[in-house]
């Protein structure tokens, strides 16, 4: 299967000439990853969206957003972008119920249905990210609260979703930001669950990312899991140097 490695920037960095810089230094080592293989892509903030997207418009890699409206493509919905305007400006992908947007922005499975079927009409291609937090984690919780995550799935109509366009990211709350990361054999017993899950109840085949504290000393380890077809980094995809690390650790 296709492996992925998607930076998500945040809010990040504080300028538009940082944002630039960044896209530009990526665009260099963007030429070397063969796409048939290995897709690399980056998500800026809204604001920083369009630079970005012009700079790498010639480069293999993608842009994407880190969420999209949940209400329409046009209207009166003060404050919020659509899925058809971020593809318009080229982006290829973007993210869905992100542990932070669930967390600061009370995304529930409502709302996040609502994003996904959005997205999709606007051809983007969906990262959901789902996670389990600290106490669930300890609890023993995490397949459980994960397969509930992903029941969200079950809101759409069949007619709505494209298998072809959605990705899982699978992103331990706790790891995020933290710098631990849950154990090579738990990753794979995850991803493995993950897999099995979604073929049983949906009979789809999709590539399961793993997010949280991915750094360039744990990105082999992490490629070389079982059932892991590629990260989704935050913070290190923002230092280039790393970044490239973690894409040489997929390649
Ligand atoms: P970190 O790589 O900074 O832990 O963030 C992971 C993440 O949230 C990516 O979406």
């Amino acid at each position: 299967m296709k492996k992925y490695v998607i930076g998500n920037w945040k809010l990040n960095p504080a300028t538009q000439a940082e944002s630039l810089a960044l896209a530009q230094a990526l665009q260099e080592i963007g030429q070397k990853p063969n796409t048939n293989t290995l897709q690399v892509g980056c998500s800026p903030s809204f604001i920083h969206l369009s630079t970005v997207a012009q700079t790498l418009k010639t480069s293999p890699i993608w842009v994407g957003s880190q969420d999209v409206s949940a209400l329409g493509a046009t209207g009166a919905f003060t404050g919020d972008v659509s899925a058809v305007q971020v593809a318009d400006l080229g982006a290829k992908f973007t993210l869905i119920g992100h542990s932070e947007r669930r967390q600061y922005h009370g995304e529930d499975d409502k709302i996040l249905s609502q994003k996904i079927i959005n997205a999709h009409l606007a051809d983007l291609m969906v990262v959901l990210c789902i996670g389990e937090s600290l106490d669930e984690y300890q609890s023993g919780l995490a397949f459980n609260v994960l397969d509930k995550q992903l029941s969200v799935l079950h809101r759409i109509d069949k007619n709505q979703i494209n298998a072809n366009k959605l990705i899982i990211a699978y992103e331990p709350v706790w790891a995020i930001g933290t710098g631990l990361t849950p154990t090579l054999n738990e990753i794979e017993k995850i991803h493995t669950h993950i897999k099995h899950y979604l073929h049983t109840q949906y009979g789809a085949n999709l590539p399961i990312l793993y997010g949280g504290s991915v750094n360039d000393k744990n990105a082999h380890d992490i490629a070389n899991c079982q059932g892991v077809d590629g990260v989704l980094v935050g913070g290190a995809s923002l230092k280039i140097d790393s970044f490239s690390t973690i894409i040489q650790a997929f390649s």
